[in-house]
């Protein structure tokens, strides 16, 4: 992230290029400076934790409300509105860049994210587009964008756009879902080396445009997330199979002009791997202590995190105590985001959000 990237990143058709970086709490974390207080936001805070996403999503599909800009925009803002995080995150996901590669997306009810065209040959990997996001369904999330940031900006909230990493992608296309093992994916890695490598090829390029092009239409930071590369391979494989195009992404993204969040989960045997691919923060998911982490990451880096999710649903006294632990070990140096170590559940109770909330912004207030 610099100027000097911005200016870099743009082309004719970025005649609108990136605000202003705003000193928001939230952008002067990223960029390791001191804050007026630890900032905060949720992964997964536009969502089923909340009765007005609840009542919105009863009348539409999940595809409908990601389509429809003014829905994706209203789901945004919700939490936000509600609980005062210091940045909303864009009402999206990470799949439907799939659609416009060729692939048939549909969240199915009860057994989440399905594709009814899997890719399992080289082949189907050939077969796969790479057009430009606006050419997509994907514009409508650009679209969505536009508005949210048209509402924040003056309300001085940064929005952080986001994208999957190419592994965490590429393991739905080739499972067609979800995935206990990954071993369609695996195998598919090494047995067809040459195609696994076009094939994460072909992702940067779809993911680092989409995430150029948010960044274009407002989005102040964006966040990768590599949710699964953890869950599936060891520290080797990551290096061999996954580093190399997330640090083709990571570098791209530069020309983004903003920070970026490389987050991934189940990663901590080799977060310093992880850590090298790139992004201007790190998230890093709950299995270990946030010092632990930063020992591992250096201090050039800002850090996200790192609250287990279900601590949310502990009575206010324990809840507080593993607060506390979190801002006690992230203490004594700028750079700290504050969130879970991964998505919030819908299960979660509302009063625990707003206390995590007030009391993380009460008990860094400077
Ligand atoms: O964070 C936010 O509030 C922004 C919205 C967001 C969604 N998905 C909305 C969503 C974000 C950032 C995502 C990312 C995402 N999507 C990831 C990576 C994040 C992570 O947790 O590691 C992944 C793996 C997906 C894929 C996905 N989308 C799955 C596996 C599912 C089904 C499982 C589930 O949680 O229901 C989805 C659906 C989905 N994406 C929902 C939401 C709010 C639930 C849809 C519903 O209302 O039924």
């Amino acid at each position: 992230m610099s100027s000097e990237a911005s200016k870099n990143g743009g082309s004719a058709e970025s005649a609108v290029s990136s605000p202003p970086l705003q000193p928001t709490p939230f952008l002067l974390a990223c960029q390791q400076q001191p804050a007026p207080h630890t900032p905060i936001w949720l992964m997964r805070q536009a969502g089923r934790f909340m009765h007005e996403y609840r009542a919105i999503r009863a009348q539409h599909s999940m595809l409908e409300m990601i389509t429809t800009p003014e829905l994706a925009a209203e789901v945004t803002l919700q939490p936000v509105n509600a609980f005062g995080m210091d940045a909303a995150i864009i009402f999206a996901d990470i799949l439907p860049p799939l659609i416009g590669m060729g692939l048939h997306l549909d969240f199915v009810p009860g057994k989440g994210p399905q594709f009814d065209n899997p890719l399992r040959s080289p082949q189907d990997i050939d077969r796969l587009a790479v057009p430009p996001a606006e050419e997509t369904v994907l514009n409508n999330t650009l679209e969505a964008i536009r508005m949210v940031t048209a509402e924040l900006t003056p309300r001085g909230i940064p929005l952080i756009g986001f994208a999957g990493a190419p592994f965490t992608l590429a393991s739905y296309a080739i499972e067609g879902g979800g995935s206990k093992s990954y071993a369609r994916c695996k195998a598919l890695m090494y047995s067809e080396p040459t195609a696994w490598k076009h094939l994460m090829q072909k992702l940067v390029t779809v993911q680092a445009d989409y995430l150029i092009k948010q960044a274009r239409a407002g989005a102040s930071a964006l966040q990768v997330f590599d949710s699964w590369a953890g869950s599936a391979l060891g520290q080797q494989d990551y290096n061999r199979y996954v580093r190399p195009h997330n640090s083709e992404l990571f570098q791209r993204l530069q020309a983004a002009g903003v920070p970026v969040i490389n987050f991934s989960a189940g990663t901590a045997p080799y977060i310093a791997d992880v850590a090298a691919c790139g992004g201007d923060v790190i998230g890093v998911d709950w299995r270990m202590p946030l010092d632990w982490f930063r020992a591992r990451i250096g201090d050039d880096r800002a850090i996200q995190g790192n609250l287990d999710p279900i601590a949310l649903l502990a009575p206010w006294p324990e809840l507080r105590a593993r607060i506390d632990d979190v801002l006690d070990r992230a203490a004594g140096q700028p750079g700290h985001i504050f969130n879970l170590g991964h998505g919030i559940v819908p299960t979660t109770p509302r009063d625990n959000v707003r206390r995590l909330v007030d009391y993380v912004h009460e008990r860094t207030a400077v």
